[in-house]
Formats: C-alpha cells, structure tokens, sequence
C-alpha cells in the first residue's frame, strides 16, 4: 500500500516537474542587451546580374560598345558588319574609347543594330521610355535615328525618331510609350539617309524607375529591399571588391560622375565559374558609388562601402599590392569618406554637391577589404587603419575574418584582430542547414568586450558551396532563422548581419542560393527574403532573456527562440523557430510585464514541406501570414505549427 503511494506521489511530482520543465520563461523586465539599429541589413554584390541587367534599369547591353568583343550584344541588320567599324579614340576619352561608326551610301536603304538587352528587355504597357544616344555626322547628314521597340512577336511596340547634324558630338533623347507589356522585347536602332553617323551611349530607360529618377534604379526590386527596413546596405560586395586581378578591382572613383566616363569593365563573375560561364557580364558603373550611397539614404540604411585593401581575389590571383606602393589605395579610402562626410568646400565633397546632394551622407563605417587573409592582409589592414583613424577617429572599421567561421585562416585573423582591437569581425558562413542548426549558440560564449561581429555573408546551402544544384527551399531559410535566433539573443556582439547574396537574374545567375530572383519584368522574395524582412521589421531595441530549464532555447525540443523589447512601440516581441515536424506546444511565462491587452498576435511563416521553395509561377508559396488571438493575463499558450517560424507581438502598457 506505502509502496504504491510512494509510487504515486513520485509520479506526480515528475509530471509536475516535466510541466514545469517545458515552460518558456521570459524576462522582461531584465533587458541584457541594445540591439543596434544596424542589427539586420542588406549586402548587395553585383553577382547574378545584380545591377547590370538587375537593379540598374538601363534596358541596353553594352550601350558604349566597352565589352571585350565590342559589338557583343548587337545584330547588324540589312547591313553587313562592314558598314559598322568600331572605331576608337583613346586620347579624347580616355574612360570611354570606342564608339560605333555606321557608313550609309547615296543609294543604300537604312541600316539598323539590333540591341537584345540583357536576356532580353522586360517592358510594360503605357510606361514611357527614353532613347538616348550621344552622335554625330562625321560626313554628310542630316541623318535620321530611328529607335524602335520590338515585342518578341517581332511587332513594334514604339518608336522615336531623332535627327542628327553637325560634325560635334551632341546628346539626343526622344521618348516613346510602349503599346504593350513583354519580357523578351529588344531594340533597333535604324540609320536613315546617306552619311557617316558616329554613335555612342546607345541607351533605353524606362520612366517608371524608382522614385521615377531618369536613368535609375528598377522600381520593384528597390522596393523590395525598402519593405526589408535594413538597417544598413553593404556594397559593392564581395569578391567584386577584390577583383580576379589587381585591374579588375573596384575603385569607386571610376563609378561616380557622367555616365560616359565611367569606365567600364569586364565583372569577374564573367569568368569564375566553368560550369556558368557569363561572357556578357560586364560591369558599367552606372549603378555607381554616388548611387549606392542615395540608395541607402531612400530605403533608411546606413551605407557600409567595402573598399580594396591593396589584395585582389586569393582564390583567384591573389595579386598583392607591396606596402610601399599602398599610397593610393589608401587615398582613395580617405577621399570615399571626404566624399561622403566632406564640405562643398573641399574636393570630394563638392563633386558629390555637384551630383546633387550637398548634405553629408553621414558615413559612419567602411569595411577594408573582402575575404583577404593571412598575414599580408594584417600589414596592409595595419596601414589602413592607422591612416585613416588618424584623419577619421569616428569611422568604424569592419575587417576580414577570411572566407570561413572556423579553421587555421579564422583563427590567425581572429586572433590578430582582437589584438589590434578591431571595431567590427566580418564573419563569413556559407553552410548546411544542419551546421545553422548546430550554431545557433555560437556567440553564447564570444567576449562581452572587444570588437563587436558583423555576420556578413551568409546563407544555408541546401547542396555544396557555389554548387548550381544549391535551392532557397524551406529547410534552408528555417535553418537561418533559428541561427538568427542565436545573433539576436547575442545582440551585446552581434552588431550587425546580412544574408548573401541579394539578388539573381533567373536567366543569368552564376551563384545560388540568393535572397531574391527576378526575371526583366517580376521578382520574388524567397522564404530565406521572409525570414530576413521578419527579423528585420519585427527588432526591436533590447533583448530580454528567454529560456527552457534556465537556459537559453537554442535546439531544446526543437525550439530555437529569442525575446526583446520594442521600447518605441511598447512591444514585446517573441521569435520562435520550430524545426520539429510535428505541431509543438508551449506554456510561456511573461515575467515582468503589464500588458496593455489581450491580443496576441502572431506572424507565421509555415511549411510542412522543407523542400518547397519560392518562385516566379508560385511566388507566395511560403509567405508569412498574420493572425491574432486572445488569452488574458501572463501565461501565454501557444501551439507552433510544424516546421515554423512564429513572431509573436505584445502590446505592453
Ligand atoms: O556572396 C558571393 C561571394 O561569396 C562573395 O562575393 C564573397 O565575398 C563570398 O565568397
């Protein structure tokens, strides 16, 4: 009889203890961290035809004729190539050279270049459009261009018309309105009348940019990075800050100013991969540093420019600059934040007034140099840094932890860098999901004090790193947001992060996964997109600590979770990750709060299959989806679907 009471009661009190054990607690009241406005952000490369083709609307490939085979991306019609040479004229325009010349006779009808834009044009119904094109008459004239916009029907959906005089370069533009809308259309640009004509800038932009700036950015893909709310916007890369050699780096100073004079070269993704070759990358520069830095201020994110530190790309040359001839590169660091940050009065800061905007742009941070590493990368980082504290004490400074979170490489840079008490470690992870999941408490232990981790690069690889097989599916994006569940709660290192790459042209990608895909008229945000947007519009301003069994929830029953205060919203803001396939339910317990009423509500991103994805004929296959529901007092119940992500928000008195 005592036998089975004693049997009973312990019984008992282990299911009590289990209850007990299974309840989330939060803390509210015990805030351990700021989170920094900067916390989630955007790093935008041009990869995958991000700006050329992508966020840049210029609908005409090789516009200058700069590409390595100069009439790469043009068709000579009614013609023969012999009526069209490429003629170059290096001294009096250096930046700019070649130009294309198209010789009529007295008696030959008009001949026409074809433009097949980059994977064709994507154009729209009832938008206006604007040809542009620098000429001359070199003999005889007055010629006639004629712009023509054809549908993939081969029906002309508008037309200008242009008359060119004079032996003087001069700018013509003329509009048109497209009659109807079409995703593969090109451009014809036909030569009237017996003459030489000179031509160069061959250019075809929409009206309906973003922000409607002529000669700007695609309208639908900046707003997608706006709904993000990022903290900040890191450009223009990557390797392409590198370059395969020393030439191919980027140098910003080559970006800014008239279009025509912006330098065009080759994008050294052209190149990198065998198995996704691009020969018509190129890079023109006319999404170039000044526009970054507006794009930034537009979309409410602080400008984070990468420059050169004197190495090109090691997996590709690792061309290195000798300390000694460092000079330059560091000047041009310097004369990026006189450009930023400068007065009108000086020589950086008046161009950028003369560029239209007169007021700082505020720059706080700039990052030196991309994945570099070894010692060559710390002596040349050494010079950068002394340089430019000296003339900048205020601007933070990101430096390489190299190309991954752990090994020799890491752990010299790692090492060296906290030494030299660097600001910010830019922390690269390209890996799978289970590595994500198993990371998620990898800054639990990181030093409270020291320099703070700027998660740079990363994303979950549903295949092997760079391989074309990798898929922004659900298992990977689920991954991602239960490791930023582990960036959140250790908000006191983690300043700042943001997923690679941004965007990928569906026709002409060379890495997956990427954020967001886009064809030339319509884009998608893919559930990795979701993750980010929800961390990122749900911060907050402090974390407080939630746990299971007094630790923190980092794989526990398949729960990752973090917990933070909105102090501007009044909110208390509860993210949790359920990587179970099976529904889970949770007690939670909101400790020190007073809540201003009895809505909860809830976002959810959801899918019970983790190889869905996201795509352009099925664009919300996953997509969050709100709901709210009401339980009073401070104990909240919450049943998290399988394999989900769940922001859960409080109104707070
Ligand atoms: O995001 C693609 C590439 O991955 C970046 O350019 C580089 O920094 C990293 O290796």
């Amino acid at each position: 009889m005592w036998k089975r009471m004693i049997t009973a009661g312990l019984m008992c009190i282990f299911y009590l203890l289990a209850i007990a054990q299974s309840k989330l607690i939060v803390q509210a009241d015990k805030p351990v961290a700021k989170i920094q406005p900067t916390m989630w952000g955007i790093f935008f490369e041009d990869i995958n035809f991000g700006a050329d083709g992508g966020l840049y609307a210029e609908l005409i490939k090789n516009r200058s004729f700069e590409f390595t085979k100069p009439l790469m991306g043009w068709k000579v019609l009614k013609g023969n190539n012999e009526n069209v040479l490429i003629l170059n004229r290096s001294k009096e325009t250096p930046k700019n050279p070649r130009f294309a010349e198209i010789k009529i006779g007295a008696d030959q009808k008009p001949i026409g270049i074809e433009n097949e834009g980059f994977r064709g044009m994507g154009v729209k119904q009832g938008v206006g459009y604007t040809f542009s094109v620098e000429a001359k008459m070199s003999q005889g004239g007055p010629g006639i261009i004629h712009g023509q916009l054809i549908g993939s029907d081969k029906k002309a959906l508008g037309s200008v018309s242009i008359s060119v005089k004079g032996a003087n370069w001069q700018s013509y533009k003329a509009d048109f309105v497209c009659a109807s809308t079409d995703e593969k259309a090109h451009f014809v640009v036909w030569f009237e009348g017996a003459g030489t004509y000179n031509v160069d800038m061959l250019s075809l932009f929409p009206h309906d940019t973003w922000k409607n700036r002529p000669g700007g950015l695609r309208k639908d893909l900046v707003q997608l990075l706006a709904d993000m709310k990022p903290g900040f916007i890191r450009f223009p890369g990557g390797c392409i800050v590198e370059g395969r050699n020393l030439a191919n780096r980027y140098q910003w100073k080559n970006t800014v100013g008239p279009t025509n004079q912006r330098q065009v070269i080759m994008n050294r993704w052209n190149t990198e991969f065998a198995h996704k070759q691009t020969p018509d990358y190129f890079q023109s520069f006319g999404l170039g540093f000044y526009e970054y830095f507006q794009l930034a201020e537009d979309i409410g994110a602080e400008a984070l420019p990468i420059i050169n530190c004197g190495m090109a790309c090691q997996f590709n040359s690792a061309e290195t600059v000798d300390t000694t001839d460092l000079g330059s590169y560091v000047q041009d660091a310097l004369d990026l934040i006189e450009f930023a940050n400068g007065s009108v009065q000086t020589k950086w800061g008046r161009l950028r007034a003369k560029l239209g905007h007169p007021a700082p742009f505020n720059l706080k941070m700039m990052g030196i140099g991309n994945e570099n590493w070894g010692p060559q990368y710390i002596t040349r980082l050494k010079i950068f840094t002394t340089a430019i504290k000296k003339q900048y004490p205020n601007i933070e400074f990101v430096n390489s932890s190299g190309t991954d979170p752990s090994g020799e490489r890491f752990d010299y840079l790692n090492t060296r860098l906290r030494k030299m008490h660097a600001d910010i470690i830019d922390e690269h992870y390209y890996r799978n999901p289970a590595w994500f999941l198993a990371n998620a408490r990898r800054y639990d232990d990181y030093p409270r004090d020291g320099s703070k981790i700027f998660a740079g690069e990363y994303a979950a690889q549903s295949d092997k790193i760079a391989s074309p097989d990798n898929k922004n599916n659900w298992q990977c994006a689920l991954s991602e947001a239960a490791f930023m569940t582990g960036l959140e709660r250790n908000a006191a290192v983690v300043k700042m992060a943001s997923y690679a790459p941004l965007l990928a042209h569906v026709d002409a990608w060379q890495w997956t996964p990427d954020l967001i895909w886009f064809n030339n008229l319509h884009a998608y945000g893919t559930p990795n997109y979701y993750v980010q947007k929800l961390f990122s519009t749900n911060k907050g301003t402090e974390v407080v600590p939630i746990t299971l069994n007094s630790e923190s929830i980092a794989g526990q029953d398949s729960l990752y979770a973090t917990a933070c205060l909105d102090q501007t919203a009044h909110e208390l803001i509860l993210k949790l990750v359920n990587v179970s396939k099976d529904q889970k339910h949770h007690e939670i317990d909101l400790k020190g709060i007073k809540r201003a009423n009895d809505i909860i509500s809830l976002t959810i991103l959801q899918n019970s299959n983790l190889q869905t994805c996201n795509s352009l004929q099925q664009p919300e296959a996953i997509v969050p989806v709100n709901k709210n529901m009401n339980e009073k007092g401070n104990t909240l119940n919450l049943d998290l679907a399988p394999y989900s992500f769940t922001v859960v928000h409080i109104a707070l008195k």
